[in-house]
């Protein structure tokens, strides 16, 4: 099943692409020479599933994977070849915080960043499933949709915010909690990726005690800052986004190739909302050979989860329209 020839790609320089691909896919990284590109294409050379890796070529090639390495230049036709035939394209690219700063902060910077990544993008790679990492992931996932749509490209199915990370933090502040194994603490975070718009659903988990424990949500919600104190100026969670958006890229593999029932929290365009005119929204959703094969409901939630829930929906909505005035304002 895995037998296809893929490719890894990207560039040696600050602005970096890079790509893994089979046969008839391909994965590319926007962003690839960063904190968090790094790790994540490293990662992506450790998967067995990736045969062929073209990227950070003289470092990368040396690891003893059957995947081959390539590097692209950071220029347009560089950011062409690399994301030509695509089939997962990660965005990390973009600056990150400091201490002080929201992901919103970030807008100004990466807005531009992201929408000009993504008509690369509509135009090399419109049948692609695009992975945004780029803060603030709330505006930056419907910038892309709206460049799509602008292309006469957007399919929702493919185009997902990476909000892994609040379910692997939430996941592990839980089993420090409990002293438990991580692996066994499945837990739902919904909505967005910034402040009060992650909900974490404790009233699902195995732990419904833990609802309300103000410290916990804190540390869940606000996971991102504690990154940016400790690293004091020095960015934000590298690593651990590394290791996210590489189990987001294996699960939609996994889930191309066949594997069924592979079901991963992601910000799509999702009808759960859109009545309260909230057009994205972060759920578990089951992956397919099509991208999003089945958006899932939130459920039975508390009474104090729903009003984190409602907090969450107004403070998305205008995250989400900032981002769609942005492109019709800077085309
Ligand atoms: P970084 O500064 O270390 O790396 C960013 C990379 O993007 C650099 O290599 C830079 O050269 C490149 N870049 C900048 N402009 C580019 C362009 N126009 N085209 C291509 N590449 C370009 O930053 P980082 O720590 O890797 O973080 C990257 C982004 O990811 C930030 O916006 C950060 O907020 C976000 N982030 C998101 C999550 C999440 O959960 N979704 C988690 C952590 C970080
Ligand atoms: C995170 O959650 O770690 C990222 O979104 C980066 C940040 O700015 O906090």
């Amino acid at each position: 099943m895995f037998a296809a020839r893929r490719a890894l790609s990207g560039a040696i320089q600050a602005r970096a692409f890079s790509a893994s691909a089979r046969d008839l896919s391909k994965v590319t990284v926007l962003g690839a020479a960063g904190g968090i590109g790094q790790p994540l294409s490293l990662l992506l050379k450790l998967n067995p599933r990736v045969s062929d890796l073209a990227r950070v070529a003289a470092d990368i090639s040396h690891i003893n994977t059957k995947s081959k390495v390539t590097g692209y230049e950071p220029t347009p036709s560089g950011l062409a070849s690399a994301l030509k035939g695509a089939e997962i394209v990660l965005i990390p690219a973009g600056v990150p915080r400091k201490p002080g700063m929201t992901r919103d902060d970030l807008f100004n910077t990466n807005a531009s960043i992201v929408r000009d990544l993504a008509k690369a993008a509509a135009e090399s790679a419109p049948d692609a499933n695009i992975l945004v990492i780029s803060n603030p992931v709330n505006s930056t996932v419907p910038i892309v949709a709206e460049i799509f749509k602008k292309a006469g490209v957007y399919n929702p199915k493919r185009l997902f915010g990476v909000t892994t990370l609040d379910v692997v933090r939430a996941s592990r502040f839980v089993s420090e909690i409990k002293s438990t194994d991580p692996v066994d603490e499945k837990i739902v975070v919904v909505g967005g990726h910034s402040g009060v718009t992650i909900v974490p659903l404790f009233s699902q988990s195995s732990h419904p005690d833990l609802v309300g424990n103000p410290e916990l949500l804190q540390r869940v919600q606000f996971g991102g800052d504690e990154v940016v104190k400790a690293k004091d100026g020095a960015g934000s969670a590298t690593l651990s986004m590394a290791m996210a958006g590489a189990r987001f890229a294996e699960s939609l593999l996994k889930a191309a190739q066949g594997v069924k029932g592979v079901v991963e929290p992601t910000f799509v365009d999702s009808p759960l909302y859109k009545d309260q005119g909230v057009e994205f929204f972060a759920s578990k959703v089951e992956l397919g050979p099509n991208g999003v094969e089945k958006i899932l409901d939130v459920g039975k939630i508390d009474a104090t989860e729903q009003k984190l829930l409602d907090a969450a929906l107004g403070d998305l909505k205008k995250n989400i329209v900032k981002g769609v005035s942005f492109v019709a304002e800077n085309p």
